[in-house]
């Protein structure tokens, strides 16, 4: 890769050219990206359960088929992230042993458990909430399938989001113990969400490199200072309370500052120290087994596909 290669490379991007996948990369890029979007997908679908784990049990009808089609909904993000990165020459078989043998990682916030109903509404007002925060500047990714696949996660997200601010506010205006429920889920899951930006720009090793060449837009941050702002009159509107008594609105900043976040246990989360981590690389392991089947099966398919065009 020579200094004229590289040069004009970042010529293409300050242009905010569309990197195409046959296009001339620097290796750097692409292993940036196999990696990025590679835990993103994995965080879709190890993200789906969760929330799956309260499907059988979700207060009437109504809830359990938007339940259903969310983590649906979930499933499909992974399939569209994961095309998104074969394009770059890795395969799907390879990112899920990845997945399976602890090499890959996946988001911290899929590996605390859903204790009560109540989650399954903090999950969507906060946990998408963040993801839809991260989610849309990666809209204007400067890698096309990535920018492109992002545009209709955003919108299925934002329709995850609003499910499950509705199913907060149900709780919140219901009965004290019911309320009481949800601020029992706040506070166990608000410093998680703020967890999942990644850890503060002076200690993310790729954000100088990403935002230099248009992956990420915004810094690690700068992006949980807008989570944090855009919630925080949620919240209130809503009676709760988060878990931080730092959090207080700064005048001069024009946004809320927030106590420091615990990031021994955020490392500990990431390095599979969590209370579910185990549970989750065994479900995801047991699905891809269970699965080798149909995998053989279509590949059969193909085959015989192949050679009856070729007779
Ligand atoms: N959980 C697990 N690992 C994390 C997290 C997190 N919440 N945040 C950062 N990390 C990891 C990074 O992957 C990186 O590890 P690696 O070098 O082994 O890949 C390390 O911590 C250092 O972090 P950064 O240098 O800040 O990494 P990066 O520039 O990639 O930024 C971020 C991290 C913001 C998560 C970025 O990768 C991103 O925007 N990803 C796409 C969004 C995404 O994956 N969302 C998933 C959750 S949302 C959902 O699925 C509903």
């Amino acid at each position: 890769e020579t200094p004229d290669f590289l040069e004009a490379f970042l010529r293409r991007i300050d242009a905010e050219e569309k990197i195409e996948p046959n296009d001339a990369m620097p290796e750097g890029y692409r292993r940036t990206l196999v990696r990025q979007i590679g835990q993103h997908a994995h965080s879709e679908v190890v993200g789906m359960l969760p929330e799956g784990n309260w499907i059988t049990r979700a207060p009437s009808l109504k809830r359990k088929a938007a339940l259903l089609a969310k983590v649906q909904d979930e499933g499909g993000h992974g399939l569209y992230l994961y095309s998104a990165a074969e394009t770059l020459g890795v395969s799907r078989a390879q990112m899920t042993e990845e997945l399976l043998s602890g090499k890959a990682k996946y988001s911290s916030i899929f590996n605390y458990p859903t204790l009560s109903w109540a989650d399954i509404g903090m999950i969507g007002w906060l946990v998408d909430g963040a993801a839809i925060m991260n989610q849309i500047p990666l809209c204007r990714c400067s890698f096309g399938p990535y920018a492109r696949a992002m545009i209709r996660v955003c919108k299925e997200e934002s329709f995850h989001q609003r499910q499950g601010y509705e199913i907060v506010m149900t709780l919140a205006q219901g009965t004290p113990e019911q309320k009481q429920m949800a601020q029992d889920s706040l506070n166990r899951w608000w410093w998680p969400a703020l967890m999942m930006f990644g850890p503060h720009d002076a200690d993310s090793q790729h954000s100088d490199q990403s935002m230099a060449w248009k992956i990420k837009r915004f810094t690690n941050d700068e992006l949980r200072q807008k989570f944090i702002d855009a919630t925080i009159p949620q919240a209130e509107y809503l009676g709760l309370t988060v878990p931080d008594p730092d959090c207080k609105w700064n005048e001069d900043k024009q946004g809320y500052d927030h106590g420091p976040i615990d990031w021994d246990e955020f490392w500990r989360v990431v390095k599979g120290g969590g209370v579910m981590n185990r549970d989750r690389i065994r479900a995801r392991k047991k699905a891809w087994d269970d699965g080798a089947w149909v995998r053989e099966a279509a590949l059969a398919h193909a085959e015989k596909r192949r050679v009856r065009k070729m007779a």
